[in-house]
């Protein structure tokens, strides 16, 4: 038989869907899975992006630009300017997601085995887009007793050598939801000047910061017209995930022109989708005071109630809508799959994703979880009760 390549061998599994046959398997059997495991909010797409859709007239889907529609980019470049990001449309590829926006950015700055520091726990996915560029990631750890903060600047430069080309950071996080602050992004703006790296944010839950705290791009701070690659979604800005629209955002003309050639490769963001995500860009203020108001309150409860249970520590998420909590437990992958196999209260149980597939170190986050907080209320506190009760019957 032929053989796949070494590089599908690396490609890592996603951490989460590993445990979706055990939830298939709890549903058959009659059991309620409340899913605390995924990213998909439960917010209603804005009126404006669907009746875009709905009432658009096209008689021939066609290809768009390479670097998505004119008028789209300039609207994008319009949004950044309110936020305070001077930004033009030529600064601008629209991309399928922020996803297709990562693999672009890889493939632009680095060649196989460069490397790119991360701070953990991180995006799983970033795993399987340095491994499809060949690129090695060099993980920082955060720590849980710090928030998930950014780590001091003295670890990062212990880490920089000859093949590192970037340093990689979302803000605010996934899974952490910690927003690093002006402050921080600052310091590593002086870093990456100092070592010539790129610095790649990830904001793609720009909107999602809390309790009066302001959002800091790497792109409000000068002088890193050359370092800084953004990238950025509709997807949960706009409750679109569905959509697969994102985009790629930098001043340095280089990598815009080569990312280009990547995106000519693909040929065109879809279509359909950018009519909704222009036409999202009308999307009222006041959806997201509702939106923010309700994850805030979503946060205090989910928070309030883990702090409840014994042995629990939670990060408190300043930002996005995921917290990583540490349990009394040695090994969250197998929980995770216990609650699921052999676990019920009420006729219900919970999925939570094990955060070891957040760190790229060996045998960290195994007493962790993630928890994103997508779900109503009244459900989460359920969530969270039959996390408890299910903690006190698990032996390790
Ligand atoms: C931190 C982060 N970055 C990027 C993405 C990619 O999102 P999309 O491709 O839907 O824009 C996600 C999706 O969950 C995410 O959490």
């Amino acid at each position: 038989m032929p053989t796949i390549s070494e590089k599908g061998r690396q490609m890592p599994a996603s951490p989460i869907r590993k445990l979706v046959p055990y939830a298939e398997a709890a549903k058959k059997r009659g059991t309620h899975v409340i899913h605390l495991n995924i990213g998909q909010p439960d917010i209603k797409t804005p009126q404006v992006a669907l009746d875009a859709v709905r009432n658009h007239t096209i008689e021939v889907l066609a290809y768009s630009m390479t670097e998505g529609s004119e008028i789209y980019r300039g609207k994008i470049a319009d949004y950044y300017a309110k936020n305070d990001i001077s930004v033009n449309a030529s600064d601008i590829i629209v991309t399928t997601g922020g996803s297709e926006a990562l693999a672009f950015v890889m493939g632009t700055i680095m060649d196989g085995d460069d490397e790119i520091i991360i701070p953990e726990p991180f995006y799983a996915n970033y795993n399987g887009f340095a491994t499809a560029a060949g690129v090695k990631v060099v993980p920082i750890v955060s720590s849980i007793d710090s928030n998930f903060a950014l780590p001091p600047i003295a670890e990062f430069e212990q880490l920089i050598g000859p093949k590192t080309k970037a340093i990689l950071i979302c803000n605010p996080g996934n899974p952490t939801g910690y927003l690093y602050s002006k402050e921080e992004i600052q310091q590593l703006a002086k870093l990456v000047k100092k070592h010539n790296l790129f610095l790649i944010a990830d904001e793609v839950y720009r909107e999602f910061a809390y309790d009066g705290r302001e959002h800091y791009s790497i792109l409000q701070e000068s002088g890193l017209e050359n370092h800084a690659v953004m990238v950025d979604s509709v997807s949960k800005r706009y409750s679109m995930c569905g959509a697969r629209i994102g985009c790629l955002v930098s001043r340095n003309k280089e990598v815009i022109q080569t990312a280009l050639k990547f995106a000519q490769a693909r040929l065109s963001p879809p279509t359909f989708a950018q009519i909704a995500s222009e036409a999202a860009l009308d999307t009222p203020k006041s959806y997201f005071e509702a939106v923010i108001s309700e994850y805030v309150e979503r946060r205090n409860i989910l928070v309030s109630e883990l702090q409840k249970i014994e042995g629990v520590k939670v990060a408190v998420p300043q930002g996005a809508f995921y917290c990583v909590a540490e349990l009394p437990i040695s090994n969250s992958d197998d929980f995770a799959q216990w609650l699921l196999e052999k676990f019920e209260m009420d006729g219900a149980t919970v999925m939570v994703a094990p955060a070891a597939g957040f760190y790229a170190s060996e045998g960290l986050g195994k007493n962790q979880i993630r928890i994103a907080y997508v779900l109503e209320q009244e459900e989460l506190v359920k969530a969270v009760r039959i996390l408890g009760a299910a903690l006190k019957e698990y032996t390790n």
